[in-house]
């Protein structure tokens, strides 16, 4: 694609200073672009208003502020992230019709395009987190899979898998199981008898923007209760009447701004969001 003499539209301010990678405006200048026309502006003071003016020296003509409710609502993970210092956080549950989250003698509640769609959440997040119970009944690996590391939504392109992380009051977790065994057991982290908001802090300062709850229920309540969920999803299987252990209803109620649902094979996704 020739760069040269374009217009450049982007929902975020582009940036100016060295972070893991380095200033957008850098490539920008050198790309020789015309216009930039961005959205919202950049919450991270230290690249706060840095675009404008380093690009107009430049003689690139930069226009803000265009539909900058939309675009901010786009970037909120990351304006969160910036501000309150703590990863934007999204729990996704399978469950029953009826509410249950394990179905007797089932490894799965979902079919394979509710799952595949799991797999694109987990590529767009920088961690995944579940309670101890979770890893000591179904000893899960929460990997992406090679197929989904090269999707659009993949945060790592580098193939490093997002981090795993284990939440324990009674520090019983099995040696054994697979998020301490497998080739990416220097990615897993377990925080034992932390409060919410140091296992959040600590994550933030590790680089985690985006987190991923799956489950279970005891975890998600907990973190319910600490008001610290963000986005909700719920991948609804049509099974009903076969489901065992606690249910959703018990994590109890409350209102979301918006829902949006769309099918998913024979499943179907909620997704609230703020
Ligand atoms: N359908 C789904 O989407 C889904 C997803 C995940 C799991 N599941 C199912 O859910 C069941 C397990 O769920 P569960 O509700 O029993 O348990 P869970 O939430 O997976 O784990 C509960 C444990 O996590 C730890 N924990 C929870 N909140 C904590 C906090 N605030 N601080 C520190 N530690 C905390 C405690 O560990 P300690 O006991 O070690 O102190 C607690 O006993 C399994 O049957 C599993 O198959 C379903």
């Amino acid at each position: 694609v020739q760069a040269k003499g374009a217009n450049l539209y982007v929902t975020l301010e582009p940036c100016s200073t060295h972070a893991r990678t380095p200033p957008c405006t850098d490539r920008i200048v050198a790309s020789g672009v015309r216009e930039v026309i961005y959205g919202a502006g950049d919450v991270d003071r230290r690249n706060a208003g840095g675009a404008g003016r380093i690009l107009s020296r430049k003689k690139i003509r930069v226009v803000k502020g265009i539909l900058r409710k939309e675009c901010e609502k786009l970037n909120e993970d990351y304006r969160h992230w910036t501000t309150k210092k703590e990863p934007w956080v999204i729990l996704k549950l399978a469950m029953t019709m009826d509410g249950y989250l394990a179905i007797p003698g089932r490894r799965w509640i979902t079919g394979s395009k509710a799952r595949a769609e799991v797999q694109k959440l987990r590529a767009g997040c920088d961690a995944i987190l579940v309670g101890a119970e979770t890893v000591r009944q179904d000893n899960p690996r929460l990997t992406v899979r090679k197929a989904f590391r090269q999707s659009a939504e993949c945060r790592n392109l580098d193939g490093v898998q997002p981090w795993r992380v284990v939440v324990t009051r009674s520090g019983k977790l099995p040696k054994g199981a697979n998020l301490f065994r497998d080739r990416h057991q220097d990615r897993t982290l377990v925080y034992r008898k932390k409060k919410w908001s140091e296992v959040l802090r600590d994550l933030y300062q590790r680089g985690v923007c985006r987190l991923l709850v799956e489950g279970g229920l005891e975890t998600a309540k907990s973190l319910k209760q600490s008001k610290k969920i963000h986005e909700l999803i719920l991948h609804l299987s049509p099974w009903c009447g076969r489901g065992k252990g606690p249910r959703w209803r018990h994590v109890g109620y409350e209102t979301w701004g918006q829902a949006r649902f769309r099918p998913m094979g024979k499943d179907g996704e909620l997704h609230f969001l703020p």
